[in-house]
């Protein structure tokens, strides 16, 4: 094995291979903070809201006011993620290519960055709002690129773990803004325009490597019909001179691809060949966001406030931390336990740390231990997200559908998963507010539901082709019966790390 190159689950891993996959989850790195950022240094943004307010208008702003205005702070973000994610499509063409794709993504980094960073200068809360919309757009973008780049140029057996790099991005990035919007660090008055501008970090660098990142070689041959430069690529990114089973294992995917016609997103819903696999796409994506995981993430602070936790923000840190050991278990179980099992072993893990979180809450003015219970339940609710509602849907879509449909489902899906984001940035508040501390029971109420539909409706794709898992819904659409254990190799995980 030359030197410089890594050995992992028996393949050899090349140096532009590492900076490749780096480079690209920059992206989610990006996403992640975005995410986490808002959350600790709420009550220092609010309290500018109203010192802009009184400078304009000579009067504290109303409760009612601060409050829309934050949650459309806070929510604004996923408008932006819900209409890009909509059109990661448009990339897919002869035109395009991802590594272009990515460079001029970021130029909305850098204007929602700069937008953010300036606001508090300008006494413009507005600025603030439309620079997380801004953001929001790259975000949602990057959410489809980066998954389908790393997909791309991943070898086969080590895909579904470096799909999961995706979503570890997405959690260190979050992790980085908790610890930064520390007030010992940037979540002081003065200092919260740098902790939201500096997001512009991530974007630059990604600038500055992609040059250095080959194209996809998947994209260059099967879109492009570059065999040449995409025999290059594979040569930079495996660092062997013979690629001529890869190119061949390619050759296969076109003559496949040439023969199926790209299907719109309509079709999704009329044709009972895509019906079950597209509900199934958007429910996951729905259990992922509307477990409440990111009613956490946008409020833990105040969620860890009104539960009497004594540091609230170091509490918010811990949940990060959590988060991030748990993607990186998941990551180790996903091609031994399967998708099926981890996604219910996680619906149903957080539906009772919601039911425990809930009467942690309503217990505590009687018995004041209880906001440890509230803590740790907040955390086990975190950590069984990060088991499979996290990691599972961003890739289980892209394995559902072969290569004709899938961009058209890889739309809908990302639409559902940031509607849903909005939703709860949007309404998570005014709920909290009415519901007291019963809020999580509605959160116990759609993750038992979620429980349920997977049981009897998400089968089990580990080890499976695309050609196998298409037949199953054809078996079901003819039919009505599905296998939903799909997995016939259960001993045989194909990805050993
Ligand atoms: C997933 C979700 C995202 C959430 C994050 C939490 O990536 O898509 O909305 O904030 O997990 O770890």
């Amino acid at each position: 094995m030359p030197a410089g190159f890594q050995q992992l689950g028996g393949e050899t891993l090349t140096g532009t291979f590492v900076l490749s996959v780096f480079t690209a989850v920059l992206g989610s790195l990006e996403f992640g903070y975005n995410i986490g950022v808002i959350n600790a240094p709420q009550k220092i943004i609010e309290a500018d809201y109203n010192a802009t307010w009184v400078h304009r208008y000579g009067e504290p702003i109303p409760t009612g006011t601060l409050t829309s205005l934050w949650s459309l702070s806070v929510a604004i973000f996923s408008i932006g993620g819900m209409l890009s994610s909509f059109c990661v499509g448009l990339f897919d063409n002869d035109d395009d290519n991802r590594r272009k794709a990515m460079l001029i993504n970021n130029m909305f980094a850098f204007i929602g960055g700069s937008l953010m960073g300036l606001s508090k200068l300008c006494r413009s809360f507005e600025m603030l709002i439309l620079g997380r919309f801004i953001i929001g757009i790259y975000c949602g973008l990057s959410s489809g690129l980066t998954p389908m780049y790393v997909g791309e140029i991943a070898p086969t057996s080590l895909r579904g773990a470096l799909g999961t790099l995706h979503q570890l991005a997405i959690v260190t990035g979050i992790l980085i803004a908790q610890v930064l919007g520390l007030e010992s660090l940037l979540g002081v008055e003065d200092l919260w325009p740098v902790l939201l501008g500096i997001a512009i970090v991530p974007a630059v660098f990604q600038m500055a490597l992609l040059p250095f990142c080959p194209e996809s070689p998947r994209f260059l041959y099967i879109v492009r019909c570059q065999e040449h430069q995409a025999k290059r690529g594979l040569r930079r990114l495996t660092g062997r001179q013979e690629v001529g089973s890869m190119l061949a294992e390619m050759k296969e995917e076109k003559r496949k691809m040439d023969m199926e016609r790209k299907v719109s997103i309509l079709e999704l819903f009329r044709s009972p060949l895509y019906r079950q696999p597209i509900i199934i796409s958007i429910l996951l994506q729905l259990s992922q966001q509307l477990s409440g995981v990111n009613a956490i993430f946008y409020y833990s602070t105040s969620i860890f406030m009104k539960a009497g936790v004594q540091s609230p923000v170091y509490a918010t840190i811990g949940a990060g931390v959590v988060n991030c050991a748990f993607t990186v278990v998941s990551l180790f179980l996903i091609e031994r336990m399967g998708r099926r099992t981890l996604h219910m072993l996680g619906l149903g893990g957080m539906c009772i740390c919601a039911i425990v979180m809930t009467t942690a809450l309503a217990l505590l003015d009687s018995v004041p231990w209880m906001s440890y219970i509230s803590m740790l339940s907040i955390f086990g609710f975190v950590a069984f997200f990060e088991i499979g509602p996290g990691p599972i849907p961003w890739f289980y879509v892209a394995e559902l559908f072969s290569q004709g449909p899938r961009p058209a489902a890889m739309a809908v899906a990302g639409f559902s998963n940031w509607t849903a984001n909005f939703i709860i940035g949007m309404c998570f508040q005014y709920v909290a507010d009415l519901c007291g501390p019963y809020v999580f029971l509605i959160f116990a109420a759609l993750l038992l539901f979620f429980l349920i539909f997977t049981f009897f409706r998400v089968p089990e794709t580990r080890g499976k082709t695309f050609d196998q898992i298409a037949a199953n819904f054809d078996q079901h659409s003819t039919t009505g019966m599905m296998d939903m254990d799909m997995d016939m190799d259960l001993d045989k995980p194909s990805t050993e790390l």
